[in-house]
């Protein structure tokens, strides 16, 4: 199964990316996780030590350089759209608790849409790991999802938008919805977070209309505590966790 989390900024996807990661490695599954926001900090949610942490994919220079058949350092029209990537996961995810994770580092703002050699070697490793592997991956994405190419987006089962109780986020849920079935994608759920209230709950359930929700994670102390650092996404216990349990369950995951 390959699932794509996205949403508005800030609706909580790490946090959740991590979690669900962690509550499929519990079911026994093997499970990679890749951090394809140019922002990352997958990393630090999962708790791994600083020196420890992948190295992001876009920083390999040389080896994108030589793959793509492009000079170090020139700016090149012309190179390979399709290079090679079978061997990239194994060399270059870290096995965090026995999860893996892998970092693919970003042009900020640029997202996955400019034409240059590192966004065609990204494109490709991605596609490569939702189509041909056959680990179970979930993929952090930037907010919004207008970057994703199709390719990419066939390759991904379930694409699960985070909402928060507000008008914006609801909005971003709905556009990405449309988007979504431009790209040829046909399952698209929502998650609920940071909900204080049956008020709230209501809110949001009702303005999404016709999106399907898979279940809801409170507005918690213990979530804070992830990025804060006084907890990690494989520390964690108690009502959110279970939360995340309920929606995995409810997809059909666990
Ligand atoms: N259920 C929750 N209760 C309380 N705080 C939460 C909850 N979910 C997430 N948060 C907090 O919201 C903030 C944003 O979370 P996170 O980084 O996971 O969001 P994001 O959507 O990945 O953000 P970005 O768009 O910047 O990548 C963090 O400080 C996180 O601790
Ligand atoms: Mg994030």
């Amino acid at each position: 199964m390959k699932i794509a989390v996205t949403g508005k900024g800030g609706v909580g996807k790490t946090t959740l990316v991590a979690l669900f990661a962690r509550t499929l490695r519990d079911s026994g599954k093997t499970v990679i996780v890749i951090d394809a926001d140019p922002d990352m900090n997958l990393s630090r949610l999962m708790g791994i030590p600083l020196n420890e942490q992948p190295v992001p994919i876009i920083e390999l220079k040389e080896l994108i350089a030589e793959r793509t058949g492009t000079e170090l350092g020139r700016s090149s029209p012309i190179f390979k759209m399709n290079p090679k990537v079978s061997d990239i996961p194994e060399k270059y995810w870290v096995d965090h608790e026995g999860i893996k994770v892998m970092v693919m580092g970003g042009i900020k703002g640029g997202g996955l849409g400019c034409a240059c050699p590192e966004n065609a070697f990204l494109k490709s490793l991605i596609s490569y790991i939702l189509i041909i592997r056959n680990e179970w991956v979930i993929l952090d994405m930037e907010a919004g999802i207008e970057h994703l190419g199709r390719g990419t987006a066939q390759g991904v089962d379930e694409m699960i938008v985070v909402v928060e109780p507000n008008q914006s986020s609801l909005e971003t849920a709905h556009r990405i919805k449309k988007l979504a079935g431009e790209l040829g994608m046909k399952k698209i759920e929502v998650i609920l977070n940071k909900i204080h209230d049956k008020t709230e709950e209501k809110y949001i359930t009702d303005g999404l209309k016709d999106i399907p929700v898979l279940g809801k994670v409170d507005y918690s102390a213990e979530m804070r505590k992830i990025d804060l650092g006084q907890e990690t996404a494989l520390t964690l216990s108690g009502i959110s966790l279970a939360q995340v349990e309920a929606a995995a369950k409810n997809a059909g995951w666990i």
